[in-house]
Protein backbone atom coordinates (compact mmCIF):
# COMPACT_ATOMS: atom_id res chain seq x y z
CA UNK A 1 0.00 0.00 0.00
CA UNK A 2 0.53 3.17 -0.31
CA UNK A 3 2.47 3.92 3.49
CA UNK A 4 4.83 0.75 2.50
CA UNK A 5 5.19 2.33 -0.91
CA UNK A 6 6.84 5.51 0.91
CA UNK A 7 8.71 3.88 3.28
CA UNK A 8 10.55 1.88 0.60
CA UNK A 9 11.30 5.19 -1.13
CA UNK A 10 12.67 6.49 2.02
CA UNK A 11 15.12 4.07 2.31
CA UNK A 12 16.30 3.60 -1.28
CA UNK A 13 17.12 7.58 -0.38
CA UNK A 14 18.39 6.98 3.26
CA UNK A 15 20.63 4.03 1.24
CA UNK A 16 22.47 6.35 -0.95
CA UNK A 17 22.73 9.25 1.58
CA UNK A 18 24.54 7.10 4.19
CA UNK A 19 26.55 5.00 2.04
CA UNK A 20 25.10 2.30 3.09
CA UNK A 21 24.12 -1.60 1.93
CA UNK A 22 21.58 -3.82 2.96
CA UNK A 23 22.03 -7.25 4.02
CA UNK A 24 19.18 -9.51 4.77
CA UNK A 25 18.73 -12.68 6.16
CA UNK A 26 16.32 -15.87 4.19
CA UNK A 27 13.93 -15.20 7.02
CA UNK A 28 12.94 -12.19 7.06
CA UNK A 29 9.96 -10.99 5.31
CA UNK A 30 9.91 -11.44 1.73
CA UNK A 31 9.48 -7.60 1.81
CA UNK A 32 12.55 -6.78 2.83
CA UNK A 33 14.14 -9.58 1.26
CA UNK A 34 13.04 -8.02 -2.22
CA UNK A 35 14.20 -4.46 -1.03
CA UNK A 36 17.83 -5.53 -0.32
CA UNK A 37 17.83 -7.03 -3.63
CA UNK A 38 16.22 -4.08 -5.46
CA UNK A 39 19.07 -1.87 -3.80
CA UNK A 40 22.30 -4.07 -4.40
CA UNK A 41 22.26 -5.66 -1.17
CA UNK A 42 22.62 -9.10 -0.45
CA UNK A 43 19.82 -11.87 0.89
CA UNK A 44 21.66 -15.02 2.05
CA UNK A 45 22.59 -17.47 4.99
CA UNK A 46 24.61 -16.04 7.77
CA UNK A 47 27.96 -17.58 6.22
CA UNK A 48 27.44 -15.64 3.18
CA UNK A 49 26.12 -12.43 4.68
CA UNK A 50 29.27 -12.44 6.87
CA UNK A 51 31.07 -12.56 3.89
CA UNK A 52 29.43 -9.62 1.85
CA UNK A 53 29.05 -7.54 4.58
CA UNK A 54 33.03 -7.52 5.19
CA UNK A 55 33.75 -7.50 1.55
CA UNK A 56 31.37 -4.86 0.45
CA UNK A 57 32.96 -1.04 -0.27
CA UNK A 58 29.78 0.85 1.33
CA UNK A 59 30.61 2.68 4.88
CA UNK A 60 27.60 1.80 6.17
CA UNK A 61 25.91 -1.82 6.35
CA UNK A 62 22.30 -2.02 7.72
CA UNK A 63 22.08 -5.67 8.61
CA UNK A 64 18.31 -6.93 8.75
CA UNK A 65 18.69 -10.24 10.82
CA UNK A 66 19.46 -10.95 14.47
CA UNK A 67 21.61 -8.96 16.56
CA UNK A 68 24.64 -12.20 16.21
CA UNK A 69 24.89 -11.44 12.59
CA UNK A 70 25.25 -7.73 13.26
CA UNK A 71 27.56 -8.51 15.77
CA UNK A 72 29.70 -10.88 13.23
CA UNK A 73 29.73 -7.72 10.93
CA UNK A 74 31.68 -5.44 13.28
CA UNK A 75 33.69 -7.94 14.40
CA UNK A 76 35.45 -8.51 10.78
CA UNK A 77 34.35 -4.51 9.41
CA UNK A 78 35.41 -2.71 12.69
CA UNK A 79 35.74 0.17 10.55
CA UNK A 80 32.32 0.42 9.47
CA UNK A 81 29.15 1.80 11.08
CA UNK A 82 26.98 -1.27 11.45
CA UNK A 83 23.49 -0.44 12.12
CA UNK A 84 20.04 -2.98 13.17
CA UNK A 85 16.68 -2.40 12.67
CA UNK A 86 16.47 -3.16 16.34
CA UNK A 87 19.02 -4.90 18.75
CA UNK A 88 16.52 -6.38 20.65
CA UNK A 89 16.23 -8.77 17.92
CA UNK A 90 18.23 -11.63 19.41
CA UNK A 91 18.41 -15.47 19.26
CA UNK A 92 17.13 -18.43 21.32
CA UNK A 93 20.63 -20.16 21.35
CA UNK A 94 22.69 -16.72 21.93
CA UNK A 95 19.93 -15.86 24.95
CA UNK A 96 21.06 -19.86 26.23
CA UNK A 97 24.71 -19.78 25.68
CA UNK A 98 25.47 -17.05 28.49
CA UNK A 99 29.39 -16.56 28.14
CA UNK A 100 30.35 -16.96 32.37
CA UNK A 101 28.57 -20.69 32.35
CA UNK A 102 30.02 -21.55 28.75
CA UNK A 103 32.90 -20.54 29.85
CA UNK A 104 33.47 -22.42 32.66
CA UNK A 105 31.76 -25.29 30.70
CA UNK A 106 35.09 -24.81 28.11
CA UNK A 107 37.71 -24.77 31.35
CA UNK A 108 36.43 -27.94 32.69
CA UNK A 109 37.79 -29.68 29.35
CA UNK A 110 41.37 -27.82 28.78
CA UNK A 111 42.13 -30.38 26.19
CA UNK A 112 38.83 -29.82 24.00
CA UNK A 113 38.82 -27.48 21.00
CA UNK A 114 35.87 -25.53 21.45
CA UNK A 115 33.84 -24.88 18.51
CA UNK A 116 30.87 -22.58 18.83
CA UNK A 117 27.96 -21.66 16.18
CA UNK A 118 27.61 -18.81 15.28
CA UNK A 119 24.33 -17.51 16.74
CA UNK A 120 26.72 -16.27 20.19
CA UNK A 121 27.63 -13.81 21.11
CA UNK A 122 31.09 -11.94 20.62
CA UNK A 123 32.02 -12.89 23.93
CA UNK A 124 31.58 -17.06 22.90
CA UNK A 125 32.77 -16.76 20.28
CA UNK A 126 36.29 -14.72 21.47
CA UNK A 127 36.31 -18.23 23.79
CA UNK A 128 36.18 -20.28 20.79
CA UNK A 129 38.71 -21.97 18.83
CA UNK A 130 36.67 -22.33 15.74
CA UNK A 131 33.26 -20.60 14.72
CA UNK A 132 31.01 -22.46 12.45
CA UNK A 133 27.50 -21.48 10.47
CA UNK A 134 25.05 -24.73 9.45
CA UNK A 135 26.58 -24.82 5.63
CA UNK A 136 30.30 -25.29 6.72
CA UNK A 137 29.68 -27.00 10.22
CA UNK A 138 30.22 -30.36 9.04
CA UNK A 139 33.15 -29.91 7.26
CA UNK A 140 34.73 -27.56 9.88
CA UNK A 141 34.41 -30.58 12.10
CA UNK A 142 35.54 -33.56 9.72
CA UNK A 143 38.66 -31.32 9.00
CA UNK A 144 39.26 -31.01 13.51
CA UNK A 145 37.64 -35.22 13.76
CA UNK A 146 40.67 -36.19 10.93
CA UNK A 147 43.27 -34.80 13.32
CA UNK A 148 41.72 -36.78 16.11
CA UNK A 149 40.55 -33.36 17.84
CA UNK A 150 37.94 -34.22 20.86
CA UNK A 151 35.76 -31.50 20.80
CA UNK A 152 33.45 -28.67 23.03
CA UNK A 153 30.34 -28.06 20.55
CA UNK A 154 27.73 -25.55 21.59
CA UNK A 155 25.20 -23.88 21.57
CA UNK A 156 22.67 -25.88 19.30
CA UNK A 157 22.50 -29.78 20.30
CA UNK A 158 20.10 -30.39 17.54
CA UNK A 159 22.46 -29.52 15.02
CA UNK A 160 25.39 -30.95 17.08
CA UNK A 161 24.32 -34.42 17.44
CA UNK A 162 23.46 -34.34 13.94
CA UNK A 163 26.84 -33.60 12.71
CA UNK A 164 28.22 -36.28 15.76
CA UNK A 165 25.89 -38.33 14.15
CA UNK A 166 27.09 -37.74 10.65
CA UNK A 167 31.06 -37.83 11.70
CA UNK A 168 31.31 -39.97 14.46
CA UNK A 169 33.35 -37.09 16.18
CA UNK A 170 33.79 -37.00 20.09
CA UNK A 171 31.81 -33.93 20.68
CA UNK A 172 30.45 -33.00 24.00
CA UNK A 173 27.47 -31.00 23.79
CA UNK A 174 26.26 -27.65 25.15
CA UNK A 175 22.01 -27.87 25.82
CA UNK A 176 20.65 -25.18 23.42
CA UNK A 177 18.09 -25.58 20.73
CA UNK A 178 16.42 -22.63 18.30
CA UNK A 179 12.75 -22.91 19.07
CA UNK A 180 11.42 -22.37 15.61
CA UNK A 181 13.03 -25.70 14.31
CA UNK A 182 12.67 -27.16 17.92
CA UNK A 183 8.99 -27.40 16.89
CA UNK A 184 8.98 -29.27 13.61
CA UNK A 185 6.43 -32.63 14.36
CA UNK A 186 8.23 -35.83 13.30
CA UNK A 187 4.60 -38.14 14.13
CA UNK A 188 2.67 -35.13 11.74
CA UNK A 189 5.57 -34.93 9.28
CA UNK A 190 5.15 -38.33 8.80
CA UNK A 191 1.36 -38.04 8.23
CA UNK A 192 2.20 -35.50 5.68
CA UNK A 193 4.66 -37.22 3.77
CA UNK A 194 1.93 -40.41 3.19
CA UNK A 195 -0.03 -37.10 1.64
CA UNK A 196 2.37 -36.18 -0.76
CA UNK A 197 4.12 -39.44 -1.78
CA UNK A 198 6.54 -38.15 -4.41
CA UNK A 199 7.37 -34.99 -2.00
CA UNK A 200 11.41 -34.86 -0.92
CA UNK A 201 11.56 -33.61 3.15
CA UNK A 202 14.19 -30.67 3.35
CA UNK A 203 15.42 -30.25 6.86
CA UNK A 204 17.34 -27.58 8.87
CA UNK A 205 19.75 -29.04 11.51
CA UNK A 206 18.61 -27.37 14.45
CA UNK A 207 15.47 -29.31 14.25
CA UNK A 208 15.30 -32.34 16.29
CA UNK A 209 17.21 -35.73 15.03
CA UNK A 210 13.50 -37.60 14.75
CA UNK A 211 12.73 -34.43 11.70
CA UNK A 212 16.04 -35.16 10.60
CA UNK A 213 15.99 -38.52 10.42
CA UNK A 214 12.97 -38.40 8.01
CA UNK A 215 15.35 -35.86 5.58
CA UNK A 216 16.00 -36.17 1.88
CA UNK A 217 18.03 -33.39 2.16
CA UNK A 218 19.34 -31.60 5.82
CA UNK A 219 21.23 -28.17 4.77
CA UNK A 220 21.79 -24.58 5.47
CA UNK A 221 19.24 -21.99 4.55
CA UNK A 222 21.17 -21.99 0.84
CA UNK A 223 21.76 -25.67 0.80
CA UNK A 224 18.21 -26.07 1.01
CA UNK A 225 17.15 -23.77 -1.69
CA UNK A 226 19.75 -25.56 -4.03
CA UNK A 227 18.09 -28.67 -3.33
CA UNK A 228 14.75 -27.54 -3.95
CA UNK A 229 16.53 -26.36 -7.03
CA UNK A 230 18.65 -29.47 -8.26
CA UNK A 231 16.31 -32.06 -6.94
CA UNK A 232 13.96 -33.68 -9.51
CA UNK A 233 11.03 -34.02 -7.35
CA UNK A 234 8.00 -31.89 -7.93
CA UNK A 235 6.63 -31.38 -4.61
CA UNK A 236 9.13 -30.50 -0.94
CA UNK A 237 8.31 -30.35 2.04
CA UNK A 238 10.72 -28.29 3.93
CA UNK A 239 11.48 -27.71 7.73
CA UNK A 240 12.75 -24.38 8.53
CA UNK A 241 11.52 -20.57 8.89
CA UNK A 242 9.05 -20.13 6.83
CA UNK A 243 10.69 -17.03 5.49
CA UNK A 244 12.94 -19.22 3.07
CA UNK A 245 9.98 -19.91 0.90
CA UNK A 246 10.27 -16.12 -0.79
CA UNK A 247 13.55 -16.91 -2.13
CA UNK A 248 12.99 -20.80 -2.87
CA UNK A 249 10.23 -20.43 -4.46
CA UNK A 250 11.89 -17.92 -6.70
CA UNK A 251 14.77 -20.86 -7.60
CA UNK A 252 12.66 -23.56 -8.33
CA UNK A 253 9.37 -21.71 -9.75
CA UNK A 254 7.39 -24.78 -10.87
CA UNK A 255 7.81 -26.93 -7.66
CA UNK A 256 5.39 -27.48 -5.32
CA UNK A 257 6.66 -25.77 -1.68
CA UNK A 258 4.77 -27.44 1.54
CA UNK A 259 5.66 -26.60 5.21
CA UNK A 260 6.44 -28.97 7.52
CA UNK A 261 4.04 -29.03 10.60
CA UNK A 262 4.95 -27.61 13.78
CA UNK A 263 2.06 -28.86 15.51
CA UNK A 264 1.27 -32.53 15.96
CA UNK A 265 0.19 -35.01 18.90
CA UNK A 266 -2.02 -32.19 20.82
CA UNK A 267 0.66 -29.84 20.63
CA UNK A 268 0.01 -26.16 19.42
CA UNK A 269 3.02 -24.23 18.11
CA UNK A 270 4.68 -21.27 19.62
CA UNK A 271 6.94 -19.88 16.75
CA UNK A 272 4.92 -21.56 14.33
CA UNK A 273 7.82 -21.82 12.02
CA UNK A 274 8.72 -18.15 11.84
CA UNK A 275 11.59 -16.59 13.90
CA UNK A 276 9.80 -13.63 15.96
CA UNK A 277 13.21 -11.76 16.19
CA UNK A 278 13.38 -12.28 12.10
CA UNK A 279 9.92 -10.61 12.46
CA UNK A 280 11.09 -7.70 14.21
CA UNK A 281 13.10 -6.40 10.90
CA UNK A 282 9.99 -4.24 9.58
CA UNK A 283 10.24 -1.25 7.28
CA UNK A 284 10.12 1.31 9.59
CA UNK A 285 12.41 -0.27 11.83
CA UNK A 286 14.94 -0.42 8.71
CA UNK A 287 14.23 3.68 8.10
CA UNK A 288 14.97 4.38 11.84
CA UNK A 289 18.28 2.76 12.05
CA UNK A 290 19.05 4.32 8.84
CA UNK A 291 18.23 7.79 10.20
CA UNK A 292 20.10 6.47 13.28
CA UNK A 293 18.43 9.12 15.93
CA UNK A 294 19.22 7.26 19.01
CA UNK A 295 22.67 4.98 18.14
CA UNK A 296 21.66 2.98 21.82
CA UNK A 297 18.59 1.60 19.39
CA UNK A 298 20.59 0.36 16.21
CA UNK A 299 24.16 0.65 16.09
CA UNK A 300 26.82 -1.91 16.73
CA UNK A 301 29.56 -1.85 19.25
CA UNK A 302 32.26 -4.34 20.16
CA UNK A 303 34.67 -3.65 22.51
CA UNK A 304 38.23 -3.94 20.61
CA UNK A 305 39.98 -7.11 22.68
CA UNK A 306 36.99 -8.84 23.11
CA UNK A 307 36.57 -7.63 18.54
CA UNK A 308 39.93 -9.21 18.66
CA UNK A 309 39.68 -12.01 20.34
CA UNK A 310 36.64 -13.28 18.63
CA UNK A 311 38.40 -12.74 15.21
CA UNK A 312 40.46 -15.45 14.81
CA UNK A 313 38.45 -17.81 14.75
CA UNK A 314 35.94 -16.32 12.77
CA UNK A 315 38.74 -15.94 10.37
CA UNK A 316 39.75 -19.36 10.72
CA UNK A 317 36.35 -20.46 9.42
CA UNK A 318 36.24 -17.43 6.76
CA UNK A 319 40.07 -18.97 5.87
CA UNK A 320 38.69 -22.70 5.58
CA UNK A 321 35.41 -22.03 3.45
CA UNK A 322 37.65 -19.13 0.88
P1 LIG B 1 21.80 -20.38 8.18
O1 LIG B 1 21.24 -19.27 7.38
O2 LIG B 1 23.27 -20.27 8.31
O3 LIG B 1 21.35 -21.72 7.73
O4 LIG B 1 21.28 -20.18 9.69
C1 LIG B 1 20.02 -20.40 10.09
C2 LIG B 1 19.63 -19.57 11.24
O5 LIG B 1 18.99 -20.04 12.13
C3 LIG B 1 19.93 -18.19 11.29
O6 LIG B 1 19.19 -17.68 12.29
FE1 LIG C 1 17.87 -18.07 16.40
FE2 LIG C 1 16.21 -19.92 15.53
FE3 LIG C 1 15.61 -17.37 15.20
FE4 LIG C 1 17.61 -18.49 13.78
S1 LIG C 1 15.46 -19.00 13.66
S2 LIG C 1 17.65 -16.51 14.83
S3 LIG C 1 18.42 -19.93 15.28
S4 LIG C 1 15.80 -18.42 17.16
Amino acid sequence: DEAKAESKAKIKQLLKDKDAVLVAHYYTDPEIQALAEETGGCVSDSLEMARFGRDHPAKTLIVAGVKFMGETSKILSPDKTILMPTLEATCSLDLGCPIDTFSEFCDAHPDHTVVVYANTSAAVKARADWVVTSSIALEIVEHLDSQDKKMIWGPDRHLGSYIAKQTGADMLMWQGECIVHDEFQAKALRELKKIHPNAAVLVHPESPASVVELADAVGSTSQLIKAAQTMDNDTFIVATDKGIFYKMQQAAPDKNLIAAPTGGNGATCKSCAHCPWMAMNGLKAIESALENKDPSQHEIFVDDTLRLDALKPLDRMLDFAA
